[in-house]
């Protein structure tokens, strides 16, 4: 089968040569394109009491300034509609109010420098302590309520109180946000956009357009990245782009250069957390009483969906049988802040692990031992509701990462090590994930497919998922060439359009391969059960005595065989139908947003990883020696592409909890609310010198998930999270230098300078 066959990735000779084609490309082969430029204001907060557009219809090659006035539709670019797209009031600093259309780039650039604009300042709110401080929340504040926090506390033998705030993370994708929008030959607006979620940027570029969705036909290529970040901020871009089109009847592309993307596009939402964690006298965890608060920046975009799954990610694979969690959103004069990889998960399940590591030290357990005593059992439930399922595969992961890792020898050789050592310390930490599957609001949990079979035998496939790199292409077609039962190269796939298959969900919480895959499988197999039919009757046997494999269809017990192509030839002249829509929806899932309980997850996802650091004691610098990581992907649709993306998935969580530093300028000068952290100069992401030197990644074996495709389960987040384990093993690394049992407070981002603080407290041992 090819299904479960490692492959590469369907486009990496493109990758690699660079002639993959990404939207931005596509502006070469384009007759009479305008180009769009934005206007931002450069202040966190005002209100807008003039905007001069003449001066840049006076600069040589701008062709039209787009602003409020043009808008035939909505003015607005967000599905919470707080979010209008030539906005009257500036909300951060780097905000466009207005774009500039012109002959090349740097017309339209000289002509946005000319726009006049003049501001009524107002106060701003920048950091996440200033908006807690001046109670500047929007949208939902759920509150998730399991047992009776009251007696759990008064029944535990140690209880701790914390805070805990933590960084933000840009996307940084390789491509940044782009589309190229047109008025085709019918007459309908098409725009190419690099879009996590082409359905709905269909449906704003329709609203903004004052259109019908059936007016408006959006494609993704492909995209150079995304990790959430393309989930809903591409659509305001894509609205720009067609409102120029539409106006000026001209092709209008629009492509952010790097640091337009960092000043105006969306991050991960940094948190503040506060929390009260009660553990029996054995250091299980009794009761868990915390707030979560989100910085969500000046819009809502997703942070209501993100905090309600960080609020489902805070137990991770612990047991919490009394909690009382509360979630809130504060509003800041920056960024709107959207999903990224895990959204709100790897944020709550932070809290905890944050948690265990500061606690483990106080009740005079190992990390290790500490979490482990509290590992999700059969028959538990999360403090939503939700029964557990496979818990034991939490033990079983665990206990194959320390298997792997020798982690009981390597233990004892570094404590060996540090006894020698005085100055630099190694410490090796072991941390499990568990991820729930599926989108919280139900109805997202749905895919569709369009399968066509030509009449040379040859496949095109069309489903609902976009891709940003992760592989849901190559795996969609494994899944077809194996549903039919013919070799992979029949089988080609185009870039996903909205006239293919409407209504499609974003290609977001892993779901890709579940629920595009479920769709392009159902496709396939009605497709396949129309032509065993014509093959029986060929054969002169009974369908269900029929197999197509490889390209041949066989009859059990007869050496007769009909060829692929012949079959699908044969079927066209007895006009059988040739193509098949397909469709899938994830059956058993509940969720109530009010009462916040509910089963919203199919199944869950886990893994373990067991990370080594040494730590220099005079800087905190520091290295990671080796990782070993166990993850569970079912049974993989395509292993290659599952351990790419647990290594990709690891290293951007190591990324974002040890390197990415973001900073705003909250200070009250001329620049407060900018950005400081706006080139890759500034903003260290991780490269070769960080990486582990020692990588072992291993998928569970025998791992089959029942109900799901292939027996397969998603990839593309949960391994973001194992890299709680290289924070976790440099918190340790930080106490070996103070008197044993110290508990260590660390920054997040774990940067060596706060690893160096984390030193000197352990040091003086408070
Ligand atoms: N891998 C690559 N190379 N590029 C990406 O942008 N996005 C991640 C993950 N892996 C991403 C990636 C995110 S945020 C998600 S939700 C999933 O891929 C989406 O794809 P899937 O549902 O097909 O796994
Ligand atoms: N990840 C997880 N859950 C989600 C997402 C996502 O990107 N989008 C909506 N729910």
């Amino acid at each position: 089968p090819v299904v479960g066959v490692s492959m590469p990735h369907e486009s990496a000779t493109l990758h690699v040569t660079g002639t993959a084609l990404y939207t931005d490309d596509l502006v070469h082969r384009t007759k009479d394109v305008l180009h769009a430029y934005p206007v931002q204001v450069m202040k966190a907060h005002g209100r807008i009491t003039a905007l001069r557009t003449e001066p840049a219809l006076a600069v040589p090659g701008v062709v039209r300034v787009l602003t409020g006035a043009d808008v035939p539709g909505v003015n607005d670019a967000g599905m919470k509609h707080d979010e209008p797209l030539f906005p009257n009031e500036v909300m951060f600093y780097g905000h466009a109010v207005a774009w500039v259309l012109g002959e090349t780039l740097e017309a339209a650039r000289l002509g946005a420098a000319a726009v006049e604009v003049e501001l009524d300042e107002q106060p701003s709110v920048i950091t996440l302590q200033d908006a807690i401080a001046a109670d500047s929340f929007h949208g939902a504040r759920p509150v998730m309520l399991t047992g009776d926090v009251d007696s759990g506390f008064a029944d535990s033998a140690h209880v701790f109180t914390g805070e805990f705030q933590f960084s933000d993370q840009e996307h940084f994708y390789l491509e940044t946000h782009a589309a190229l929008a047109h008025i085709d030959e019918s007459e309908q607006v098409f725009v190419q956009s690099s879009t996590q979620h082409p359905s709905e940027t269909q449906e704003i570029v329709a609203h903004v357009l004052g259109l019908h969705s059936h007016e408006v036909t959006v494609q993704c290529l492909r995209m150079g990245g995304g990790f959430g970040g393309k989930e809903m901020q591409p659509h305001g871009f894509a609205a720009v782009a067609a409102l120029g089109a539409k106006l000026t009847g001209r092709p209008v592309r629009l492509r952010l250069n790097r640091t337009q993307d960092l000043t105006m596009s969306g991050k991960r939402h940094g948190f503040h957390a506060q929390w009260k964690i009660g553990f029996d006298a054995d250091g299980r965890i009794r009761a868990l009483d915390a707030t979560l608060t989100a910085d969500g920046g000046w819009s809502l975009d997703l942070s209501e969906p993100v905090v309600a799954r960080a609020l489902c990610h805070i137990d991770n694979t612990y047991w919490i049988p009394n909690a009382r969690i509360a979630g809130r959103i504060a509003k800041t004069n920056k960024v709107s802040n959207t999903a990224f990889r895990g959204f709100g998960g790897p944020q709550g399940m932070l809290v905890i692990e944050d948690i265990m590591g500061r606690c483990a030290p106080l009740l005079g357990l190992d990390p290790m031992e500490l979490r482990e005593r509290n590992f999700y059992q059969q028959g538990q439930a999360t403090p939503y509701g939700q029964q557990v399922s496979q818990p034991e595969r939490i033990s079983a992961v665990w206990q194959k990462t320390l298997d792997n890792g020798g982690v009981a020898d390597r233990k004892r050789e570094i404590a060996a090590f540090n006894a020698a050592h005085p100055h630099t310390k190694r410490a090796l930490a072991v941390t499990g994930i568990k991820f729930g599957i599926s989108f919280n609001l139900t109805a997202f949990n749905q895919g569709g497919a369009l399968v066509l079979i030509y009449k040379d035998g040859s496949v095109l496939i069309n489903h609902g998922g976009t891709e940003m790199g992760q592989g849901l292409h190559t795996k969609m077609l494994q899944v077809a060439a194996t549903t039919l039962g013919i070799p992979l190269h029949k089988v080609r796939l185009a870039p996903t359009r909205t006239d293919k298959v409407p209504n499609t969900s974003a290609t977001a919480a892993s779901s890709g391969a579940d629920l595009n895959g479920a769709a392009v499988k159902n496709a396939c197999e009605q497709l396949r059960e129309r032509l065993l039919s014509v093959a029986a009757s060929q054969l002169g046997s009974n369908a269900s005595d029929v197999r197509i494999v490889e390209g041949v269809a066989r009859t059990l017990g007869s050496d007769k065989e009909l060829a692929w192509d012949d079959l699908v030839r044969t079927a066209y002249f007895q006009r059988v139908q040739l193509s098949a829509a397909g469709f899938y929806r994830t059956e058993g899932l509940h969720w109530d947003a009010k009462t916040f309980r509910g089963s919203p997850f199919k199944y869950f996802s886990y893994g373990a990883a067991a990370a080594e650091v040494e730590v220099d004691g005079f800087t905190g610098a520091y290295r990671i020696r080796r990782v070993d990581i166990v993850h569970d992907v079912g049974d993989s649709l395509s292993p290659m592409i599952d351990i790419g993306q647990v290594e990709g998935g690891f290293v951007q969580g190591a990324g974002w909890l040890t390197l990415e530093d973001m900073r705003w300028d909250a200070t009250d000068g001329p620049n407060r609310g900018r950005l400081l952290t706006q080139a890759a100069s500034t903003y260290k992401l991780p490269s070769f010198s960080e990486m582990p030197e020692e990588f072992n990644v291993t998928l569970l074996e025998n791992a089959t998930e029942e109900g799901s495709v292939y027996g397969s389960k998603a990839v593309g987040e949960p391994p973001l999270m194992l890299a709680f384990s290289v924070r976790e093993a440099l918190r340790q690394a930080a106490a070996a230098f103070g008197p044993s049992g110290a508990s260590v407070e660390l920054a997040s981002p774990a940067t060596p300078e706060a690893v160096y603080w984390a030193i000197e407290t352990a040091h003086r041992g408070d």
